[in-house]
């Protein structure tokens, strides 16, 4: 946060900052998403919708399983949701109670530690790493569970924020198995899906309907702003969770729920923006290792590069800060991801244009030089 907040006071002040910091998408929302909010809001009176959303969007999700993962899903079962953050707040308000704890991975998405934090649960972060092919299996959970006890909760990105990691079918599959076996909820952060370059991606719905899936429009649809996402419940989590959504939310905003649904048809558009990605990708893959960063993790998926800074620091923080006021060149410390092993890891989005990363790879590597 202190790292963006810099670079938006910079840019402000006219410095040529160039952003590798924010996970979002440079590219705008689908034209096709952009028509059916412009017509929508000339045609209809916006409003609140059923708390777990509208049920054109909720029968499209449901359709979307059909057709790209060949999973039938009861419409009933979706939940839209303000943002895949308010589904985190209202999936970890249904299915845990204050004290239970819930095994996530270090380095993760720090929100999840966060707002898990502020629900009165207990985030049990298990080191991931080459050892452990960077994610979670059932012996990491049992380990974890015999030394801080019963485990209720496993949330797991697949592609993982920051690592790119894709944790496999065979893997998921057992892990969930283990989690139906032991009573544990199996939460699956689907965020990145779309955006994997290496290896299949799966539903954790493939596995098991006892699983609560949450998604989101912001990464692969291009639309953080419109704060619009989905959840797939268990059958049980319907009715609890809609009261829930009903208290704290009402609604997903209608209008972003209105343009959402046009966000499955625009798959050239989608494809030519996750084609840039893959430039990008490559391009940071040759050159970061040139510069002095070592690749730290897979980056299978999702737009991410975490990186080893430890040739030239063991404080990512203040590396990050005397980056971006020497070269204009914003990246996320890792401390964020981790706070035990941070201090020597930095992540670099690629989700802007490839003159932006060319520009910052050369910055770089004169600064560094
Ligand atoms: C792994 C992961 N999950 C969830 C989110 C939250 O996204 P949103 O609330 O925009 O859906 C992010 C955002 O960076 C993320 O990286």
């Amino acid at each position: 946060m202190d790292v963006l907040a810099e670079a938006t006071r910079r840019s402000r002040e006219g410095h040529p900052v160039i952003s590798m910091a924010v996970g979002q998408p440079a590219h705008g929302a689908p034209r096709a998403v952009v028509d059916a909010a412009r017509e929508a809001l000339l045609t209809e009176r916006i409003a609140y919708t059923d708390a777990l959303g509208k049920s054109e969007l909720r029968e499209r999700i449901a359709r979307h399983y059909r057709s790209h993962y060949g999973v039938e899903i009861d419409p009933r079962r979706v939940a839209v949701t303000t943002g895949s953050s308010a589904g985190f707040n209202l999936a970890f308000l249904t299915m845990f109670n204050v004290g239970d704890r819930v095994a996530i991975t270090r380095p993760g998405y720090p929100a999840y530690r966060n707002i898990l934090t502020a629900l009165g649960l207990e985030a049990v972060e298990i080191p991931v790493g080459p050892a452990t092919d960077f994610t979670l299996s059932p012996g990491l959970l049992e380990e974890a569970a015999s030394r801080y006890g019963r485990i209720a909760g496993v949330l797991l990105a697949s592609p993982a924020n920051p690592t790119g990691t894709v944790t496999g079918g065979q893997a998921l599959s057992a892990l969930i198995d283990y989690c139906d076996a032991n009573g544990i909820t199996f939460l699956s952060d689907e965020i990145y899906h779309g955006l994997t370059y290496s290896g299949a991606e799966t539903t954790a719905l493939a596995a098991s309907d006892r699983v609560l899936v949450i998604n989101s429009f912001s990464k692969y649809y291009c639309m953080t702003g419109w704060r619009i996402g989905w959840m797939i419940l268990p059958e049980a989590a319907i009715r609890p969770l809609e009261r829930v959504a009903q208290s704290l939310y009402i609604s997903a905003p209608e209008l972003s729920q209105i343009a959402a649904c046009a966000a499955f048809d625009a798959t050239d558009e989608l494809k030519a923006v996750k084609q840039g990605y893959m430039a990008n990708r490559k391009l940071l893959m040759k050159r970061l290792p040139e510069i002095g960063f070592d690749i730290a993790s897979p980056m299978d998926g999702a737009f991410y590069a975490y990186v080893d800074a430890s040739r030239f620091t063991n404080d990512s923080m203040q590396f990050s800060k005397t980056m971006l006021a020497e070269i204009n060149v914003a990246a996320t410390p890792g401390r964020d991801f981790d706070p035990v092993e941070g201090h020597r890891t930095i992540r670099f989005s690629y989700a802007g244009s490839f003159a932006e990363m060319e520009e910052a790879l050369d910055r770089m590597a004169a600064w560094l030089s």
